[in-house]
C-alpha cells in the first residue's frame, strides 16, 4: 500500500481521538517499563465500560458499534498508521465521541490499556498467517491471550470472527490451553445469524464471496 499524501498532517489533526505508540517498541517486557497509560476520564466524554478491538483496519465495524452503543466507551487498535487513519477521519467527521484509536502493536498493549479495565474484546479477521513461521505473530497465540487477560476484567470476554477455519480452529485450541471458557462456537453465521452482528470490512468482502464465517465467545 502506497503511504497516504500528507499522512503525519492528517494524523496531527486527528489528535483528540488518537494515541500514536512508539512504533519501534516490540518488547512488550520493556515497554511495560515505561507505561503511558491511556486515561479513560481524559480521552472518553464519559465514564461507561470499555471495549477493544485488536486490528481495526479502516474502522467500519468499530465506527458502527461506536454508534449503536452510545453506552460503551471503544478503543480501537491498529498497528498501520497508514489504515489507521481512515478509522480515525471517518469517526472525526461523525462526531463520535465514545471512540478512541490507539496505533500500537498488540505486543505492548499493557503499556496502554490499564489492568483488568476492559469488558470485552474483539478479534475481527486478524490475519491466520497458516505459515509455521509466524505462529508466535498470530493473535490468538497464547502470547498474546495472556495479554489480553491481564487487560480484560475478570469475566471479561473475547469475540473472536474470521472466515479461516484452520486459523479458528487453532484458535479453539489456544483458548483451551489458556484455561479460557469457550461459551459458544459457531461454523456458519450466515445459516446461524448472529441478533445484532455488526458487518467488518473484510466480513463483507469474505460474504460477498460466499465463504463461511467463524464466530466463537470465550470468557477469559
Ligand atoms: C485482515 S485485517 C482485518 C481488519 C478488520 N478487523 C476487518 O475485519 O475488516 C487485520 C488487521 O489487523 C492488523 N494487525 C495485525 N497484527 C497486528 C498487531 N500485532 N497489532 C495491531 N494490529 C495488528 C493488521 O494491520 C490489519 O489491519
Amino acid at each position: 500500500m502506497h503511504k497516504k499524501s500528507h499522512l503525519e498532517e492528517r494524523l496531527a489533526a486527528c489528535g483528540s481521538i488518537l494515541t500514536v505508540a512508539d512504533l519501534d517498541e516490540k518488547d512488550m517486557r520493556l515497554a511495560v517499563l515505561r507505561r503511558k497509560l491511556l486515561n479513560y476520564g481524559e480521552i472518553f466524554a464519559s465514564p461507561s465500560p470499555v471495549h477493544l478491538e485488536v486490528g481495526c483496519g479502516k474502522g467500519a465495524f468499530v465506527n458502527q458499534m461506536a454508534k449503536l452503543r452510545p453506552d460503551v466507551n471503544f478503543i480501537a487498535v491498529e498497528k498501520i498508521s497508514n489504515v489507521m487513519i481512515e478509522a480515525c477521519e471517518s469517526a472525526f467527521r461523525q462526531g463520535l465521541k465514545n471512540v478512541h484509536f490507539l496505533i500500537c502493536a498488540a505486543e505492548v498493549l499493557p503499556k496502554y490499556i490499564p489492568e483488568h479495565s476492559v469488558e470485552r474484546l474483539y478479534l475481527n479477521f486478524s490475519n491466520p498467517l497458516p505459515k509455521q513461521g509466524f505462529v508466535k505473530q498470530r493473535l490468538t497465540n497464547p502470547k498474546f491471550l495472556k495479554i489480553y487477560r491481564q487487560l480484560l476484567v475478570p469475566g471479561g470476554t473475547i469475540w473472536q470472527k474470521t472466515d479461516d477455519e484452520a486459523f479458528f480452529d487453532y484458535s479453539l485450541e489456544s483458548y483451551a490451553a489458556e484455561g479460557m471458557d469457550i461459551l459458544s462456537v459457531c461454523r456458519d453465521l450466515a445459516a446461524q445469524p448472529f441478533e445484532g452482528n455488526v458487518v467488518t470490512e473484510h466480513e463483507a468482502r469474505f460474504m460477498a464471496e460466499g465463504k463461511k464465517i467463524f464466530r466463537a465467545e470465550v470468557r477469559v
